[in-house]
């Protein structure tokens, strides 16, 4: 994406005698810069003399929720893991599996310690015994960046060696899936747990287990030091908070932007400089694959949480990408089912063979539609968890707002 650096000889050099022997390192605030600016005071603070319990009502207050895409609210989850005896854990998704979504990345290569430093506050409230990070390993730099930080906050003596875990992913989207996560870093094959019990009750190794995303993390050190304001004064469309959209596609400036939580997609392509040259928008994909696509046509919606489920649809992780009147939308959704075809673990019939047949029958000229409707209910209805709920959205959004292309 346009605002990462470019590798030079030297920078590469640099990165191979510091271990990172594949990785190009972008230029990011170490933790003596961040320590400058005052960083690391909040956890300081809340350590020496802190209460969980006013955090929690800042983070209940800031109107701040699950930013990997579910959006459950974030400071009561805190409560249901504490309502637990521990020993307990933390558990950070950095899977960031959803095509498009690059938000986590974004700011791992910039500002890790506003990450950093609100997963150990975060650690300090629930009195997590080990805190587990999951990385996406696709994301070299980032986890050359981590190992180092770290390394730096062990040397420096702000937490024990080993308390911080950081393991990598081995590429499977499933694997960001909260439960298959936890399987995963108890070395088991990433398969999702049937809920409840929620990981909060009982998680990795069978404790109860905080799991939340890199920039929902980030966001509770912003919160504690500029107070629940940062988030809960910002309002558009009559939607609070701020929003991370990834944005690709035709547009003329992909990258990350940061926007009031009620923007449409108005406003997000104009942020990224309006459309490509050449383009004309025709269509939009709200937050991954597991969104669907929805018309030009529906352009005054604000991309918020709970805004979009009467279309059928949803923000998720707003990874919003936007096609043209070059594109063909089935095209788009028949990528969308072969990726959860690749994806699908395949634990459950209906998720297994839904999308594999979802897949053929979407390749046909004339889309088979009561057929393909049967298929998605099966898959809606009775898959374990959210890739096969979901995967049939993008089959439906194109039948009910693109009848001419199938
Ligand atoms: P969910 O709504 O079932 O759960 C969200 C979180 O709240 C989980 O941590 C869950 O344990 C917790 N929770 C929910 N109800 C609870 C209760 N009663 N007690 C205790 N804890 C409770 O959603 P899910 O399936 O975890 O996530 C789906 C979302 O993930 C989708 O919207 C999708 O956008 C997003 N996603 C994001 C990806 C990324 O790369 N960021 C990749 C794939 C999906
Ligand atoms: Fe696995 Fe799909 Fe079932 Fe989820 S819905 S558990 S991915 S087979």
């Amino acid at each position: 994406h346009n605002h990462i650096d470019h590798a030079t000889p030297e920078k590469v050099q640099t990165a191979i005698a510091a271990g990172d022997t594949h990785a190009h390192i972008p230029d990011y605030q170490d933790l003596n810069a961040y320590l400058k600016t005052g960083g690391y005071s909040a956890l300081i603070d809340l350590r020496a003399n802190g209460n969980w319990e006013d955090v929690q009502d800042k983070v209940l207050a800031s109107g701040l929720r699950g930013l990997g895409g579910a959006g459950f609210p974030s400071g009561r989850k805190w409560g249901f893991v504490r309502a637990n005896p521990g020993p307990r854990y933390l558990a950070v998704n950095g899977d960031e599996g959803e095509p498009g979504t690059f938000k986590d990345r974004f700011y791992l290569e910039r500002i890790p310690h506003l990450f950093l430093e609100g997963m150990l506050i975060a650690a300090w409230a629930v009195e997590a015994k080990t805190c587990f990070i999951y990385m996406r390993d696709e994301y070299p730099a980032v986890l050359a960046i981590l190992r180092r930080e770290i390394a730096a906050l062990e040397a420096a003596g702000m937490v024990a060696p080993g308390y911080i875990d950081l393991r990598r992913g081995a590429g499977a989207y499933i694997c960001g899936e909260e439960s298959a996560m936890i399987e995963s870093i108890e070395g088991k094959r990433g398969i999702p747990r049937h809920r409840p019990p929620y990981v909060a009750q009982v998680g990795l190794f069978d404790r109860p287990t905080l799991v939340h995303n890199i920039e929902t993390l980030h966001w509770i050190t912003r919160i504690c030091r500029e107070g629940p304001e940062v988030l809960n004064t910002v309002e558009r469309n009559g939607r609070k908070g701020l929003r991370s959209y990834s944005v690709s596609g035709r547009v003329a400036n992909p990258g990350v932007y940061l926007l009031p939580a009620g923007s449409t997609i108005t406003d997000i392509i104009a942020a990224a400089g309006g459309m490509a040259e050449g383009h004309g928008f025709k269509a939009y994909q709200p937050g991954g694959p597991s969104s669907g696509i929805l018309p030009a046509s529906m352009d005054d919606v604000p991309l918020d949480f709970d805004t979009l489920q009467p279309h059928g649809s949803f923000i998720g992780s707003a990874a919003v990408v936007v096609l043209s009147d070059t594109d063909r939308v089935r095209d788009a959704a028949l990528n969308m089912l072969r990726f959860f075809e690749d994806e699908s673990c395949g634990q459950c019939t209906p998720c297994r063979v839904g999308c594999e047949k979802a897949v053929k029958l979407m390749q046909a000229e004339r889309w088979n539609k009561p057929l393909l409707e049967d298929v998605c209910q099966a898959m809606a209805d009775a898959s374990i968890c959210g890739l096969g709920q979901a995967a049939p959205n993008p089959i439906r959004l194109t039948m009910k707002h693109f009848p001419d292309e199938v």
